[in-house]
């Protein structure tokens, strides 16, 4: 793993589209791992912005994303479904068959075989080959929340109240935000050829340090990044400001 630290939230968008450019690049027919939040917008803003100057093509990328809550129309604007069209898919030329986002709704009868589809359509892909993350104030990836034990595959979450309380932003009061998500396991992110970590803002350096700090703990999910061969963990200075 390897942590580089720049200087803004501008600068981290940058680099991150850049990172994701010359992956492409390399392999035009690659397979992203994609997040949501607040933190990988910029990165998102960058890639469409090259896209328009018609130095990037998507037409024969496929896509996964990490996570979703549970109980949320696709429309809905907080769904990570609606998320991604408005930030990335509707702006850029992504054949929409090579899209793949999880999603369970609430009276689904097998919620265990949809997450086992999930993760087998991301090994009939080929693997993850770039997988974007960011981090949650209480070290989680994805909805992968600290917990004694974590799954390896897609599985379905209860969320913890740190993680409701600082959703709850995007939501008109705490009581809105879904108590339930399914998520990929720290397996399917960690089979990822590379991983590509995002932080930015003072509010994500206690997170940052108990990450990164030599341990490995599923108590702080992002740790486990510290055992990929190639990881790269780019985050501002603010991020950084507790290592
Ligand atoms: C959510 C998502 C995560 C994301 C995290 C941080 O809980 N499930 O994938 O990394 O929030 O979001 P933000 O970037 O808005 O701080």
């Amino acid at each position: 793993m390897e942590i580089r630290i720049v200087d803004d939230y501008r600068e981290m968008s940058e680099k991150a589209a850049a990172l994701v450019a010359e992956q492409l690049r390399d392999k035009n027919n690659s397979v992203l791992g994609l997040a949501t939040g607040s933190t990988p917008e910029g990165m998102y803003k960058e890639l469409v912005k090259m896209y328009r100057k018609s130095c990037l093509d998507f037409s024969t990328v496929t896509t996964f994303n990490l996570d979703e809550y549970v109980g949320l129309s696709n429309q809905h604007p907080q769904s990570y479904c609606a998320y991604m069209h408005k930030h990335f898919f509707d702006c850029v030329n992504i054949k929409p068959e090579k899209i793949n986002l999880p999603s369970l709704s609430k009276n689904e009868a097998d919620p265990a075989k949809v997450c086992r589809d999930y993760d087998r359509k991301i090994e009939q892909a080929g693997g993850i080959d770039l997988q974007i993350l960011g981090i949650g104030v209480n070290g989680h990836i994805g909805f992968n929340e600290p917990a004694k034990n974590l799954p390896v595959g897609t599985y379905l979450v209860g969320l913890s109240a740190e993680t409701i309380e600082a959703n709850s932003r995007f939501f008109s009061s705490p009581e809105e935000v879904p108590r339930k998500a399914i998520t990929m396991g720290v397996g399917s992110i960690m089979f990822a050829k590379r991983i590509l970590l995002l932080a930015s803002g003072k509010s994500k350096a206690p997170a940052i340090r108990d990450s990164f700090n030599g341990y490995v703990t599923t108590e702080v999910p992002a740790s486990l990044l510290q055992l990929h061969h190639n990881s790269i963990v780019l985050i501002d200075k603010d991020a950084a400001s507790l290592l």
